[in-house]
């Protein structure tokens, strides 16, 4: 199956709005306040960043934060206080993450962050109920970027978003041990493929009985419900997106 019948399958009619618009360069928001130098970046990516909705003094966790964007949000929400890891498991992207928090963030901001290159779906093993609150920004089919590389886009295979929804569902898992009963993870893709989106989701709770989702995320001014998060689509955003943004919580203890 190509790359066109596979997401035609899943998004019908809609499919050649979409791909219109996903050919169009992404638009980019000067993300500033409160920080040293604008960072730019998509705005859905500030909305991922904001559900989790993070309070002073929280313990963070940032399962996979390179280059950086959505932690940018979460240390501005700690205001130096509390703790922000800022991890991830590539060397390349890590040193760019360094870089991005270096220039963007004030001493104050950056004095809660420690950078650490772990294996997200892991986490579970060495902390448990440890976090007030996970973003597991997962990596995901990007398919706005496979498009506009054709190199990409002829590897493209089916096989593809099914495995990383396997790698997905690992690192949420994952998350679910790490944080604390009544914590809050955000789970976010900026995959197009409702295998690593609502997917993982409908999995998560199937199997893992101690996840709950939240409603949708309050206040997000563009995008669509699904059946377990949120999907902002350039197509009816004016040109932000892909984002899926689900919101979990881990029940009590009774
Ligand atoms: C979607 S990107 C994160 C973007 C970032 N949150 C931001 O807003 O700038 C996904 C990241 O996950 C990292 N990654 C992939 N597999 C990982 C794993 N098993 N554990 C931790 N990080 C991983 C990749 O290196 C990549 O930087």
């Amino acid at each position: 199956m190509t790359f066109h019948q596979w997401y035609l399958e899943h998004y019908q009619s809609r499919w050649e709005f979409l791909y219109t618009a996903l050919l169009q360069p992404p638009k980019m928001y000067e993300f500033a306040e409160g920080l040293k130098r604008p960072y730019y970046l998509d705005e859905a990516s500030l909305e991922a960043a904001r559900a989790l909705e993070v309070q002073p003094g929280d313990a963070v966790l940032d399962a996979c934060a390179a280059p950086g964007g959505k932690t940018l949000v979460l240390a501005l929400q700690l205001g130096g206080t509390g703790l922000l890891i800022a991890n991830d498991r590539s060397s390349s992207r890590r040193a760019r993450l360094h870089r991005v928090l270096q220039d963007h963030l004030e001493d104050q901001e950056r004095s809660v962050i420690r950078v650490t290159g772990h294996d997200a779906s892991r986490w579970g093993l060495y902390e448990q109920n440890r976090y007030d609150r996970i973003l597991l920004d997962a990596p995901c089919s990007s398919e706005r970027h496979v498009l506009q590389e054709p190199r990409e886009l002829n590897r493209w295979g089916a096989g593809r978003t099914k495995r990383l929804a396997l790698q997905q569902f690992a690192m949420v898992a994952a998350a679910l041990e790490a944080v604390k009963p009544g914590g809050r993870i955000v789970y976010s893709t900026c995959a197009l493929s409702p295998l690593e989106n609502d997917g993982v989701m409908a999995k998560l709770l199937k199997k893992r009985p101690g996840a709950s989702l939240l409603s949708k995320p309050e206040g997000i001014p563009w995008g669509e419900p699904t059946e377990h998060g949120w999907i902002i689509l350039p197509d009816r955003a004016e040109g932000r997106g892909p984002m899926y943004i689900a919101v979990i919580t881990k029940r009590e203890e009774p």
